[in-house]
């Protein structure tokens, strides 16, 4: 899959965002505001891109209103999020304009490597635009700019580049992180643009890795997830210490596993074809790996799967996930699904929702089929029309809350060990994650941020769990 599974834009207007504070006879910041929309992967780049410009004197802002630089971080996965950026850069254009053209306006992600040409040509506001394998030239294109000279243009495909010109500490943000591990996707699904814009697969090595998760982990990082448009296919470079063969995922985690202070490891997103026994193994003997697998399946007719070009059957994908939870009982299983893919027939549909049926998911994403310009499926034949495609995906999706809540209240009257992430909405309230990664709701003192709470939890909804806490426990879960 891609790059996982939630496809979304984070937050109103803000993304990556925090007040920007000088000591007051430092030298004056410069306000940052950076947009984020997409998958993990791009929350995970707006925060590498706000590490970049930090040295620059770059610090995040709240609002796009006065800021000296604002980076939109866009998604090209489906048409949607796509036209969402052109509406979002007519507001930047009058903000611009209102700042008498102080403000910097760069894109960022998977449409600017897409239409790169093309967004400067819709919107002459723009100043840069960059691909996702080029935001470690940012500093380098924000000079340019500044003397109007070079290239505003940078969707060059050098991943490794990318990786050894990043800073090489972080600024978590609390006590959960991403950590890349694996870019990019050879498997050609054929509605899918990341193989074309995040370009072919390629692995971190162990060593990068392990020395991020290590930094992350004296910072009070306790709960990473490995990120990868297709993670389980990592294949990094061994220790240099040890040699030998390239590492697989399974190998990593274990490894990640004995790291001091990381308590929780998560991955996303994965492929079926990719989940080799070692892997599965993991998760019923790792502590440290939450009970908690994406693995998108898309469609539960096999005519369709061979379609998509996904590589495997559902009755294969029905036996990958009894084998997961034959290692992991408890195991909370997320996917996503696409409906009205081209030729899909009312027999074909009713074989996703039965295969959703089956499976029982704790959370799923679901999308109608979007063509993208460029992808093999645009040019089949049998598209479907909105309407059905409507009506699809409201049946999937009824089904699905049904399951996702069934799932949460499932919960209730059990103790979960949660990890304490930060002050809820209400005053006294805290808020955490739970192994499932539910979002848990409870009252406790706010010094309790960061530790990992036993919560006995009383009620549930669709979207979260409320509990009362018990007390702080130590362990991994
Ligand atoms: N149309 C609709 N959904 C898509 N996805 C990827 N490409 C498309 C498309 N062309 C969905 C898949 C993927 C998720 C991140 O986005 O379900 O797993
Ligand atoms: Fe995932 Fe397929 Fe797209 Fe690769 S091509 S990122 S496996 S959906």
């Amino acid at each position: 899959m891609t790059g996982g599974g939630r496809f979304f834009r984070i937050g109103g207007f803000s993304g990556i965002s925090r007040r920007m504070t000088a000591a007051p006879d430092a030298k004056p910041l410069k306000g940052l505001f950076i947009s984020t929309y997409g998958c993990q992967m791009n929350v995970y780049d707006s925060e590498r891109i706000r590490d970049v410009l930090k040295p620059l004197g770059y610090a995040p802002v709240d609002a796009p209103e006065g800021a000296d630089l604002v980076v939109i971080n866009t998604c090209h996965i489906r048409e949607k999020a796509t036209e969402k950026v052109y509406s979002e850069l007519g507001k930047l254009k009058q903000m611009k304009l209102a700042s008498g053209g102080r403000m910097t306006i760069a894109v960022a992600g998977c449409v600017a490597q897409a239409e790169g040409a093309e967004i400067i040509r819709r919107q002459p506001a723009v100043d840069l635009v960059l691909g996702p394998q080029a935001y470690h030239k940012l500093p380098e294109m924000i000079a340019r700019a500044s003397r109007a000279v070079g290239d505003r243009l940078e969707t060059g495909f050098d991943t490794v580049e990318k990786f050894d010109a990043l800073p090489k500490t972080r600024d978590p943000d609390g006590p959960t992180a991403f950590v890349s591990v694996q870019e990019g996707c050879d498997k050609f699904c054929t509605f899918c643009v990341v193989p074309y814009t995040r370009g072919a697969e390629m692995s971190r090595s162990v060593d990068d890795i392990v020395s991020e998760v290590r930094d992350l982990a004296a910072k009070g990082v306790r709960d990473v997830t490995l990120l990868g448009q297709n993670v389980n296919a990592f294949h990094g470079a061994p220790p240099r210490i040890e040699g030998g063969a390239d590492w697989t995922l399974g190998r990593l985690v274990r490894y990640i596993a004995k790291i001091g202070g990381i308590d929780r490891i998560r991955y996303t997103t994965s492929h079926p074809r990719d989940m080799d026994d070692d892997l599965i193994a993991a998760h019923g003997d790792t502590p440290a790996m939450m009970p908690f697998l994406h693995l998108p399946v898309q469609a539960g007719s096999d005519r369709i799967l061979k379609a998509m070009n996904r590589g495997h059957s559902a009755d294969q994908y029905r036996d990958i996930i009894a084998r997961v939870r034959a290692a992991r009982p408890d195991i909370a299983i997320a996917t996503d699904f696409i409906v009205g893919f081209p030729g899909e027939s009312d027999a074909d549909f009713e074989a996703t929702m039965q295969l959703a049926r089956d499976i029982d998911y704790a959370i799923a994403y679901s999308f109608k089929y979007s063509a993208r310009p460029g992808t093999p499926a645009t040019e089949m034949h049998g598209h479907v029309s909105e309407a059905v495609k409507d009506e699809r995906l409201q049946a999937l999706q009824a089904l699905l809350r049904d399951q996702q809540t069934a799932f949460n209240r499932s919960q209730v009257g059990k103790t979960l060990p949660v990890l304490v992430t930060g002050r809820g909405r209400i005053p006294g309230q805290m808020h955490g994650r739970s192994p499932y990664l539910q979002s848990v709701h409870f009252e406790a003192p706010d010094t309790l941020v960061n530790s990992i709470v036993d919560v006995k939890i009383v009620s549930a909804t669709m979207s979260s769990l409320t509990g009362e806490p018990l007390r702080v426990c130590e362990t991994a879960q």
